[in-house]
């Protein structure tokens, strides 16, 4: 419906849309307003008017401007610039850097434009020029994103943590969240004009295309350095290839300003009615490779489910991805974007069940394939969370149709996809919870989940049980698995098909471990002391593994026995009572020898860091609130966790001897250490352990045994330049806990957690594959040689 009004401009006119209920929506700025005067002051207000000259100045410079190309590679901008000067005044010349084969020449006036037009022929150089008049382009305004985040540079993991820590609440943490990961006017500046310089190209070689973004670069959850995912649309260069073998058939609206049989025209060489999808691509390959400056390690990827083409941006190092078949994730983007409309907690939320399920290697695929969620599937899991709230945040697919008009009625490769196309005709929703609530929820709800039994069904805002879905002929093409969640649109497609049953599972557990966390305190509340605190503590990587700490994650077996000690140091163990503990006791002093000793680490026994705290006053006025919240937490979650209990427990901590550092295990022995790498000391010790034996090896310090191995550290550190740096390599909490056999009794094997800082747990990975040779080796030689 558009609004025809005596007295306003054509082009206003054009930018205003009338909705239902009275409201107006001006296009040209994304502004909704309610009623007929609220449309009058926008109009007359500075914003419309600002971008109303801003896109005149625009579409003059547009008029005005030849697309050049031909020239030599490596030509200077000022060549051309006296090349076209004979036909009058040139006022700007913008070369393309990289490959140097175009060029955007801004010319004075409209008929010095003309004037170049009108030359059949141009040419450079002994070179044949191609020029031709810039594309039409609708001016397009993008929203300038809330105040800070203009300039904002991204965050290391330790300064996001602790830009978080300082948020008043879960929901500040979450909105902080958005704005730290979305683009920054920089980077939707960047992708804003690949996509026109790819439009500018693939124009030139494929008549009537269109390069359309889709996915997180459009679709409201974008995060800096996300890919671009591009469609090239060629539909109406087929038509145009069509009528062009057939001359005597009208055009119907395909331009005919390019002959697709002359003899440099891309498409001589291929009929893309009957060409296969990857020769399409190959071919679009070859233009990218060619044609499209700044782009490199060009890649078809024929066989994926939607096959690609790949490319890599090489200043901004941004990737991407052009499709050629692949209408409905077209439509699918315009779906997620008008969830984020409808709701502003959809961003924040996504926001944050992304950024988890990341840090718990859960979604993401980063290399593409593999059994983990897609950032699709994930977004859509939350949406259809939102759908099943009470009341609803989000209407479901279904009720969307029923709101949208007829021209929104649109079937996409034989699949319904009707939906509103304004936010504003959707009803607002009555559910007040907030974001920190909804959160906890969705792992709640995910946590216990049945996802085998069911297929997540966002078009009916319900999960649709397993045996009845398969009566419906679409969804019974649906690729079962371990987790199942139909698309909203292509009803027949399980966008979580790939997800294996370890991946599954992971997700369960992983949502259970954060619900239990969003249950304490420490999620809901802000921590007086500055410690970590609410999102902080859900993102720490691992948390999952405090359901199965010996299974999976950064555990060390030591498989020692008594046995290894000689008789005598046995019995006087025995004789001591308390086998088990004093056992515990001398493989623990193992352990700090070896790292502390051997490997030149700190080490810091959790107690002592207890102890030292404990004399802080303040840390002695600890709530009862706070004491009962700390122990519901979740284990491993923090690297501090063991402190944290401790403080929690007040007066009433347990005796040194009996320390309990992580209640995930078994009421049994357990110590941690806080530890600090500083020295590369698991790097090169084979040629250091060389250079140090020499040709005869010393009697004192012989090979392999622990003195050398200190000298080795030694070595290596003295190498890095022996002063301690400021900041340790790496730094990490080590738990260790002793087991016990299926009837309580003595088991003197001994497992050590690592937990690394979140900031180090990439580097960390490293270190711990080394130490899983080398410690275990280390403390039986510790406790050989003491005995
Ligand atoms: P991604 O999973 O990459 O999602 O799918 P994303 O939101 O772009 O996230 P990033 O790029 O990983 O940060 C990209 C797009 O591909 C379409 C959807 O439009 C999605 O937004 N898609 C993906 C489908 O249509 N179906 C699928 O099964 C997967």
């Amino acid at each position: 419906m558009e609004v025809k009004k005596a007295g306003m401009a054509e082009s206003m006119l054009d930018d205003v849309e009338s909705l239902p209920r009275g409201g107006f929506r001006c296009r040209l700025c994304h502004v909704t307003v309610a009623n007929k005067p609220s449309l009058d002051d926008h109009l007359r207000g500075k914003k419309h008017q600002r971008l109303e000259s801003l896109r005149s100045v625009r579409q003059t410079q547009e008029l005005r401007s030849v697309f050049v190309s031909g020239f030599r590679k490596g030509t200077p901008a000022s060549e051309l610039s006296d090349y076209f000067q004979t036909y009058g005044e040139v006022i700007n010349v913008v070369m393309d850097k990289d490959k140097g084969v175009y060029a955007i020449v801004e010319l004075q006036d409209k008929e010095v434009l003309e004037k170049v037009l009108a030359q059949p022929q141009h040419s450079l150089g002994g070179q044949k020029l191609r020029v031709k008049p810039r594309e039409k382009k609708d001016f397009k305004y993008t929203q300038p994103r809330k105040q800070g985040s203009a300039k904002r540079e991204q965050l290391s993991p330790k300064k996001l943590a602790q830009e978080l820590c300082q948020a008043d609440d879960v929901d500040a943490q979450m909105s902080l969240l958005v704005q730290q990961f979305e683009f920054s006017e920089g980077e939707r500046r960047l992708r804003d004009l690949l996509v026109t310089l790819f439009q500018e190209v693939f124009l030139e070689f494929f008549p009537g295309s269109a390069i359309l973004p889709f996915g997180s670069s459009v679709n409201g959850f974008d995060v800096s350095g996300c890919d671009l995912d591009l469609f090239l649309d060629l539909e109406k260069t087929k038509k145009f290839q069509a009528s062009a073998k057939s001359p005597i058939e009208p055009l119907d609206g395909v331009s005919p300003e390019v002959d697709s049989h002359s003899e440099d025209s891309i498409l001589s060489d291929i009929d893309l009615a009957s060409a296969s999808v990857p020769e399409v691509l190959e071919l679009v390959a070859t233009v990218l490779r060619k044609c499209v400056p700044g782009v490199h390690h060009v890649q078809v990827v024929p066989n994926a489910r939607c096959p690609v083409v790949k490319f890599c941006h090489k200043e901004s190092g941004l990737r991407g991805d052009i499709s050629i078949d692949n209408k409905l994730a077209l439509r699918n983007t315009c779906f997620l974007q008008l969830c984020t409309e409808a709701d502003e907690r959809v961003r924040p939320l996504v926001y944050a069940v992304r950024h988890w399920a990341k840090q718990q290697v859960l979604a993401g695929n980063p290399f593409g394939g593999g059994p983990l969620l897609n950032n699709y599937a994930l977004t859509l899991l939350v949406l259809f969370f939102l759908q099943t709230r009470s009341p609803p945040v989000l209407p479901t697919v279904a009720r969307l149709k029923e709101l949208s008009e007829d021209e929104e009625q649109t079937v996409v490769d034989g699949w319904d996809c009707g939906f509103p196309k304004d936010s504003a005709q959707l009803e607002p929703s009555c559910n007040t919870e907030n974001l920190c609530t909804l959160l906890a929820e969705f792992f709640r709800v995910f946590g216990d989940y049945d996802f085998v039994g069911c297929v997540i069904s966002l078009r009916e805002g319900q999960p649709l049980p397993v045996p009845s879905i398969l009566v419906s002929e679409a969804s019974s093409k649906l690729k079962l698995g371990p987790l199942n969640l139909q698309d909203p649109f292509e009803l027949s497609h399980n966008v979580a098909a790939n997800v294996n049953e370890k991946t599954a599972l992971r997700f369960r557990r992983c949502c259970q471990a954060a619900a239990k966390y969003c249950r304490s305190l420490q999620y809901q509340r802000k921590s007086s002391k500055g410690k970590i605190w609410g999102l902080v503590r859900l993102f720490q990587p691992g948390t999952a593994e405090t359901e199965a700490p010996a299974a999976t994650g950064l555990v060390i077996g030591l498989p020692l026995t008594p046995a290894l000690l000689p008789a005598q140091t046995r019995e006087q163990l025995c004789q001591a009572g308390d086998l088990h503990w004093r056992w515990f006791q001398r493989v623990c002093s193992g352990i700090t020898f070896v790292l502390k000793d051997v490997l030149r680490c700190s080490c810091l026994k959790v107690r002592e860091g207890l102890e030292r705290e404990q004399g802080e006053a303040a840390e002695r006025q600890q709530g009862e609130q706070q004491r009962e919240a700390t122990a519901e937490q979740p284990l491993s979650a923090g690297r501090k966790r063991s402190l944290d209990e401790e403080e929690a427990a007040g007066s009433s901590s347990p005796s040194p001897k009996r320390l309990r550092t992580d209640p995930s295990f078994p009421e049994e022995e357990s110590m941690a250490w806080d530890c600090a790498v500083w020295h590369k000391v698991w790097l090169g010790r084979r040629r250091v352990r060389r250079q140090l034996c020499g040709p005869q090896p010393d009697p004192q310090c012989p090979s392999g045994s622990l003195e050398l191995e200190a000298k080795v550290s030694e070595a290596i550190s003295w190498q890095d330049g022996e002063a301690r740096p400021a900041d340790p390599l790496l730094q990490f909490t080590i738990h260790a806990q002793a087991g016990a056999d299926a009837s309580g009794g003595l088991d003197t094997r001994i497992s050590l957690r690592f937990e690394p800082a979140p900031e180090h747990a990439a580097a960390f990975q490293e270190f711990f594959h080394f130490l899983q040779g080398f410690l275990p080796r280390a403390v039986e030689q510790r406790l050989v040689s003491e005995a």
